[in-house]
């Protein structure tokens, strides 16, 4: 391949990317977000492989037959639930494909052969900083995946003096990077590099071991982002254009993305990024609400449905565990054929990945115009007869207004005990993510529907069309 076609095919798959990020935007147009991603990601390794890489041929082709392999069967078995453990763990190999990219570039003695000494310098910076962030995706990402896996305590580790210890290994970092521009220049730096590499890999431990639980989203966004600025330092340091452009759209939608998160869970991005700034050390025992526990059954629910005028659907992780969302949907033609107003109130943070639950309502082909944000729902609340939560926990739960030293307080929560009745679908009293305690459960006009959502659900909608059919 010539060089212009080289560079022709990777403006083809930036321009790709770009449509792909605009096609993720929105449920209707991300299927179609995904094929420009992929038919881009395509032209990009085969243009680099025979256009870029012109030897090793065998080593290549083996690594992207094992990488490959192993990336196909994870992708064939991986549960929709595990899906944001497969995306922290993915995060992980792009930091650990950037420290060891740097490594080998540092240690090559033809990298830097023809460069002038200020462009050496560049080149060292470059090669130091994409360590760095590749070190602290890298072990930051590990931790994440050991807590959405519940391999780790989701719970804050709190440490004493934990922002100073920040601030001294951010000092270590800076420290090692000045002794390794000294050194580099005369051939050696190795130290240094190495030193400042476990420094980065601690501090990317504690960060996300100081983040609570119903923070995570925001820490696997920021990861994200993370990866991608390590891919596009990476870039630089190989002169590769297409990976500084596809790590600077990584890394700015992945900040942009945890810029809402934040804007949604009402918390301040310095504070996360940082390691649990602003997390209470409150616990969730403190807040424990006491009262009686109202259960309804599937019937009882069936005919308040009926009844009603108003109906907001609640879904939250449980919903996706119980893969109840076609059942749901049959539910909403039902009610909708007999004349109730149903919508759908949305959590930013609902489920364990953005978007989450409007993908599973899209593959249910429930309709886009009735599925609101909860900015849109959450003032309609007083006007509901009946609110349905279906395997939510934290994102209705009121301590988050009412209990200041909660883990969650301040997160914006939908009002759904605003209405005139609440029905919960939910297996027990277990606490959801965050493993706060719920007050939700004991209010006055709340009913429990105890069971897997989706049996509960397929009881309701038989007890609704059999009336029907009478
Ligand atoms: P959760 O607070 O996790 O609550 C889910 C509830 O579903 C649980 O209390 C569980 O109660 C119930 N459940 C589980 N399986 C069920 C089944 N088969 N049938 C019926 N109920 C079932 O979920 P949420 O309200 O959606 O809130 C999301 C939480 O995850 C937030 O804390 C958020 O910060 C966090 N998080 C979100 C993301 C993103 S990006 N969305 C990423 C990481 C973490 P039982 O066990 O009693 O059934």
């Amino acid at each position: 391949m010539t060089p212009g076609l080289v560079t022709a095919s990777y403006i083809g798959a930036t321009i790709l990317f770009i449509l792909a990020l605009g096609g993720l935007s929105h449920p209707e147009s991300s299927r179609r977000g995904n094929l420009y991603g992929m038919v881009g990601m395509g032209i990009a390794l085969l243009s680099t492989i025979f256009g870029v890489v012109t030897a090793n041929y065998p080593i290549l082709i083996g690594g992207m037959a094992v990488g490959g392999s192993i990336g196909l069967v994870l992708a064939r078995k991986v549960q929709m639930t595990q899906m944001p453990e497969l995306v922290a763990i993915l995060h992980s190999l792009v930091g650990l494909a950037a420290v060891l990219v740097g490594f080998a570039n540092f240690m090559d003695p033809t990298a830097t052969v023809d460069l002038s000494h200020s462009e050496k310098v560049i080149h060292q910076v470059e090669t130091y900083l994409g360590i760095l962030i590749g070190a602290v995706t890298f072990s930051g990402s590990v931790i994440a995946f050991g807590k959405l896996s519940a391999k780790i305590s989701g719970k804050p580790l709190l440490l004493p003096g934990r922002h100073w210890l920040n601030l001294g290994l951010l000092l270590a970092a800076i420290w090692f990077g000045k002794l390794f521009l000294d050194q580099a220049a005369t051939g050696a730096g190795i130290e240094p590099l190495l030193l400042m590499t476990v420094v980065a890999l601690l501090f990317g431990i504690h960060m996300v071991m100081a983040i609570g639980g119903a923070d995570m989203p925001v820490v696997v966004s920021m990861l994200n982002s993370y990866s991608g600025w390590a891919a596009a330092a990476t870039g630089f340091m190989l002169s590769n254009d297409l990976l500084i452009v596809v790590g600077a759209l990584v890394g700015s939608s992945g900040a942009i993305l945890s810029y809402i998160m934040c804007r949604a869970m009402n918390r301040k991005f310095i504070a996360v990024i940082a390691g649990g700034f602003g997390t209470s050390g409150g616990t969730a025992a403190a807040a424990t609400p006491g009262g009686e526990v109202v259960a309804i059954s599937a019937e009882e629910t069936a005919a308040l449905l009926r009844a009603a005028k108003n109906v907001v659907i609640v879904p939250g992780y449980g919903m996706a565990v119980a893969q109840a969302q076609h059942t749901v949907n049959e539910i909403t033609k039902a009610l909708r054929g007999k004349g109730v107003n149903v919508r759908f109130g949305i959590h930013p943070v609902a489920g364990r990945m953005p978007g989450h639950m409007n993908v599973l309502l899209a593959e249910a082909r429930v309709p886009y115009d009735i599925v609101l944000e909860m900015d849109e729902i959450n003032g309609d609340f007083p006007n509901t007869d009946v609110s349905v939560v279906i395997g939510a926990n934290d994102i209705v739960n009121p301590a988050a207004q009412e209990v200041p030293d909660s883990p969650i307080a301040g997160m914006p929560v939908l009002e759904v005990w605003k209405g005139e009745t609440t029905i919960v679908l939910k297996r027990s009293m277990a606490t959801g993510y965050a493993g706060v305690d719920n007050p939700l459960f004991y209010k006055e006009n709340t009913r429990m529907l105890f069971g897997d959502a989706k049996e509960s659900l397929d009881s309701v909608l038989k007890s609704l069309t059999s009336y029907h059919q009478m």
